[in-house]
């Protein structure tokens, strides 16, 4: 029998637990409380690593909170002058004034020592505004400041949509953002889900974004990377690896959409946007994937990439093992697989001169935000020329060269067997750029390995000046068009492209179908569980804040079937009734 002072106990211990945990969080835990960080994305500025976004889980009281993961709500950055382990070294956080999102995209500008962070999503949709690109300037001793930076040209970027889950990498002044998908956790006040088609591109001198894009059923990438390699080509090349192809028409299904593996790769020149494709050989990673990272380092004639983990959201599985492509020579070789367990939705960038920087990441499949990550404070250390998984960095290891296996390869001349797949693409790449790397090799998932001095020649990268921005954006159009053409073409061998019904607009009353987290989103399926949970914290009195709105007229679907009351009470009934919380 519920007595009036039962029901009162039970509000009150709901209130302490919502408070309690809010109080006892933190964006940095002590190693022994953390637990699990990610969709976070990092970048490295002169002597620190910067990491952005993302979400948390960490013991509060011995034991994770009924809403296992939170916001980040700062800046966190990592000293990378000195050596440390894992376990003892000290994150610093940093005041942050903008949304606390998670998958943000970020573009370096080494040679400003500043960081641009574009779209992503709103974790649990709270506090939702319109989009803005934000600017990290970095103070050069572990901390800075953000602020707002408007466009040079407004009337592009307001018809920009922001998404989360592209490819992006930084070739000189422009960063370049490549597919994505946009839904009501991404930009407020959208009604359905959106996959973002083409690139985009964001001009960090000159201020001017370009939306090189046609509309068209094709060309479109969802968790995939991209890595600047600034030593082959007259402009350098952009390479872009991973995620999946849904159809621009209708929701997106990664069930049945086409998945993009590691042996054919795609490529094209940032200034052109001519895009071109060679066969790769060696250990060529055997499933597709997103939510995987790249690393780019660049050697003496060649460039290597570190590809490591990820998830197959078709293979319900999430993965372990690490590999490198060396490039001129297109050969992958599988390095040592990380002792932390499979993992997706990290974040790798590169510390000192040949080390690889992970950052957070879990296991979709397998207790994702609950169980305690085995790298202390989510970070563990590849080292490209040892091969070998550390817990510590080592800030004086040597200059990067190439490691054993691939050394080897090329001594014995394999270079001489590749198969070109143009006399185009064998010209690009046998000749090799000795000059440093270009000035912001960098991408929100990775970069390069150049210390980012002010000292490095810029590749040249043209800045591209307002007069000139039409004729880009059409370049760019076709560039992006041809080469999704191409991939797509390629898609048809692998499966049916996803023929979902165009009438999802009108699908307003099916709430459960319009769900980011159901539909197109890479995210998996923790997500599901743990925004429910969320969502139904939220909506509780004094701590709710108001669900996202949607624009008039348009459906409010998406959101209605997360804000009912029912669930709500469900809610309150299912907390109140688990022992032990504070
Ligand atoms: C970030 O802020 C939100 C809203 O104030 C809060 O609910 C969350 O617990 C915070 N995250 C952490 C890790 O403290
Ligand atoms: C980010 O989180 C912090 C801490 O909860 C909060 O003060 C801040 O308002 C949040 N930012 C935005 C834009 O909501
Ligand atoms: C939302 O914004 C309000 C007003 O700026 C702020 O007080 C509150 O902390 C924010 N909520 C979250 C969860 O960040
Ligand atoms: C660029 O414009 C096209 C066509 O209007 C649109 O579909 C696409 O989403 C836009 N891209 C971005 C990144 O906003
Ligand atoms: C590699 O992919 C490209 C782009 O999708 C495609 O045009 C090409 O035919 C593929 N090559 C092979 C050998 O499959």
């Amino acid at each position: 029998m519920a007595s009036l002072p039962f029901v009162l106990c039970k509000c009150l211990a709901l209130l302490a637990i919502v408070r309690g945990a809010g109080a006892a969080l933190f964006d940095v835990p002590t190693p022994q409380n953390y637990v699990r960080r990610s969709t976070a994305k990092a970048t490295v500025l002169g002597n620190y690593v910067y990491i952005d976004g993302g979400e948390i889980s960490q013991l509060d009281g011995g034991k994770i909170g009924s809403r296992t993961s939170n916001p980040v709500n700062s800046t966190l950055s990592i000293d990378i002058s000195k050596s440390w382990t894992a376990e003892s070294v000290v994150i610093r956080s940093i005041l942050k004034p903008g949304p606390n999102k998670s998958n943000v995209h970020l573009f370096t500008d080494k040679e400003a020592g500043a960081f641009y962070s574009w779209g992503g999503k709103w974790i649990f949709g709270i506090n939702m505004t319109e989009t803005a690109l934000w600017k990290f300037t970095a103070d050069g001793n572990g901390g800075g400041t953000w602020s707002l930076e408007p466009p040079g040209n407004p009337s592009t970027f307001a018809e920009l949509i922001p998404g989360e889950f592209a490819a992006v990498a930084t070739a000189g002044d422009t960063g370049y953002l490549v597919g994505g998908a946009a839904s009501g956790w991404t930009q407020l006040f959208r009604a359905r889900n959106q996959v973002i088609p083409g690139m985009a591109t964001f001009n960090m001198k000159t201020k001017l974004w370009q939306n090189g894009t046609t509309p068209s059923p094709f060309n479109t990438l969802i968790g995939g990377t991209a890595e600047f390699v600034p030593t082959f080509g007259p402009n350098g090349l952009i390479v872009v690896f991973g995620g999946w192809s849904p159809s621009v028409v209708g929701e997106a299904d990664v069930m049945a959409s086409p998945q993009w593996g590691f042996d054919n790769l795609t490529f094209f020149d940032p200034e052109t946007k001519k895009n071109y494709w060679q066969k790769a050989t060696g250990d060529i990673p055997p499933h597709p994937r997103t939510g995987f990272c790249t690393v780019g380092f660049q050697r003496e004639g060649g460039y290597d990439i570190f590809l490591y983990g990820g998830m197959n959201q078709q293979e319900r599985s999430a993965y372990n093992d690490a590999y490198i492509l060396s490039l001129p020579g297109f050969v992958w070789t599988k390095v040592a697989e990380s002792p932390g367990g499979r993992r997706a939705e990290q974040t790798c960038v590169p510390v000192g001169k040949r080390q690889v920087l992970s950052i957070g990441g879990l296991n979709p499949y397998l207790n994702a935000w609950t169980t305690q990550d085995p790298f202390a404070q989510g970070l563990a250390v590849f080292d490209m020329v040892d091969l070998k998984w550390t817990d510590s960095y080592n800030a004086g290891a040597a200059a990067y060269e190439a490691p054993p296996p691939v050394k080897e390869w090329y001594s014995k001349g394999l270079l001489g067997s590749v198969t070109w797949s143009s006399d185009d693409v064998q010209r690009l790449f046998s000749t090799a750029t000795d000059d440093t790397p270009g000035g912001n090799g960098n991408n929100g998932n990775g970069g390069s390995n150049d210390p980012g001095s002010t000292e490095e020649k810029s590749t040249p990268v043209a800045a591209i000046a307002g007069g000139v921005v039409g004729g880009v954006v059409a370049l760019a159009a076709i560039g992006a068009l041809v080469w999704f053409l191409r991939r797509k073409k390629r898609s048809q061998d692998i499966g049916p492209m996803s023929t979902a019904p165009a009438h999802n607009e009108l699908s307003g009353g099916r709430p459960s179908e319009m769900s980011p987290h159901t539909k197109y989103t890479p995210a998996p399926p923790y997500h599901e569980a743990d925004s429910h949970d969320h969502h139904e914290l939220y909506s509780q009195g004094a701590a709710s804040p108001l669900p996202p709105k949607t624009l008039p007229g348009h459906s409010v679907g998406q959101y209605a079937e997360l804000y009912t009351p029912a669930q709500t009470g469900h809610a309150v009934e299912l907390d109140a009734s688990m022992p032990q919380r504070r």
